[in-house]
């Protein structure tokens, strides 16, 4: 059977997450994202997707402590940032950097804590030292999302830490995608999880699975005002363009992470002026979405609402993918500890077409 992009094709059993795409729902291990965003921390949704029962308190401090400990980059990590060029994108100084650290390469709890701990620290200390800002060493008594935004912007505020936090949490893990995959098939011809998150982030760069945020907010900026959002959308599908932040492979209804991310943004004691443009190229563009491409059910997805939160914390863009990354590496850890506990290598068959 040949299906193209392994559309429809179930390739794993998993126990971390399901996604009913046709009710517009996703549970992490049997809880609903939207109670676990009400009730736990980062660090506790991360512990319960990798071990599977939340932490006591003291197993949580424990972890924490954890998490504290592998925030510093080791020396030859920084030097190989400050060697690379300085219009190297962050993507790809993530991908350098995460391949070079040298850890005994087991998918286990350990080697994830060292991965989940140090993302946000490279991508704090490359994006303030290409910014020519001095850099803002590690916290040891901030909690893993105030510690990164302070990393990045040299002060800690509560609520800003609590959006970014919501972003983190419910982008955290998300089945079979197209990043998560490339992990589990590198960790199944038993190579090690540096090289499984290597592959990740190369996936994870490109526009049609984690770049589209800053696709969206181009798209955002292009419309400028509301009376222009029908023109433009159609302009882009009249020249065969996608539309950036629509659209699921497994969703056909809305993302359930876009309508979080979009409650948490209206939850703002002050909304920030483009929301209105946004929440009103959503209607429209949907609508429009529907013209073009009757057969096709085309919401927004999680991209569209992350590029707002990231555009509430007045994130730089040219983060936004890394950003997301310093999430899903939860979810691409566990998937590697999930694979290499009970594997099969994948080899899919290929349909010679050829002469
Ligand atoms: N804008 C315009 N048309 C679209 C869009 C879109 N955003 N999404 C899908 N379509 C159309 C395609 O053109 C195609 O039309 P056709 O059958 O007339 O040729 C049809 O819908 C099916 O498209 P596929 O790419 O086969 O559908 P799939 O389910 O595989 O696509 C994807 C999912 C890649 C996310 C797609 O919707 C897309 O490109 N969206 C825009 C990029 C984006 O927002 N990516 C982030 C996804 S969320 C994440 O990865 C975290």
């Amino acid at each position: 059977m040949f299906q193209p992009g392994l559309k429809g094709v179930t390739a794993i059993e998993t126990v971390l997450s399901q996604i009913d795409g046709e009710k517009g729902s996703l549970v992490y291990r049997g809880i609903p994202i939207e109670k676990i965003v009400k009730q736990y921390s980062f660090e506790e949704t991360a512990f319960y997707l990798l071990k599977g029962t939340f932490p006591d308190r003291y197993t949580l401090a424990t972890f924490q402590d954890n998490l504290k400990t592998n925030r510093k980059l080791p020396a030859y990590v920084r030097q190989i940032i400050d060697l690379l060029p300085k219009e190297q994108a962050m993507m790809d100084v993530l991908r350098t950097t995460i391949s070079s650290l040298t850890r005994n390469g087991t998918a286990n709890l350990d080697n994830a804590i060292h991965l989940i701990a140090i993302i946000p620290t490279i991508i704090a200390y490359r994006y303030r030292k290409s910014a020519g800002m001095s850099e803002i060493e590690p916290s040891m008594d901030l909690d893993h999302v105030e510690n990164f935004l302070y990393m990045l912007t040299g002060s800690v505020d509560k609520n800003q830490a609590k959006l970014l936090e919501s972003y983190l949490i419910m982008t955290m893990e998300h089945g079979l995608n197209a990043s998560t995959f490339a992990a589990r098939v590198t960790i199944s011809t038993q190579s090690d999880i540096i090289s499984a998150v290597t592959s990740a982030i190369g996936t994870m760069k490109g526009p049609l699975h984690g770049g589209a945020p800053s696709g969206v907010i181009n798209l955002l900026e292009e419309i400028k005002t509301k009376d222009r959002i029908s023109e433009i959308i159609h302009k882009k599908l009249d020249n065969k363009e996608r539309i950036m932040g629509f659209g699921h492979r497994v969703y056909k209804t809305t993302d359930p992470r876009a309508e979080g991310l979009k409650a948490k943004i209206l939850e703002l004691d002050e909304l920030p002026d483009w929301v209105d443009l946004a929440l009103e190229t959503e209607k429209e563009t949907i609508n429009i979405l529907k013209e073009y491409k009757p057969d096709q059910r085309l919401y927004t997805n999680v991209e569209y609402y992350a590029a707002a939160i990231m555009k509430s914390l007045d994130i730089d863009p040219a983060l936004f993918t890394a950003i997301f990354s310093a999430s899903r590496i939860v979810g691409w850890c566990t998937h590697a500890m999930e694979q290499a506990s009970n594997n099969t290598i994948f080899r899919p068959g290929a349909k010679y077409i050829g002469k």
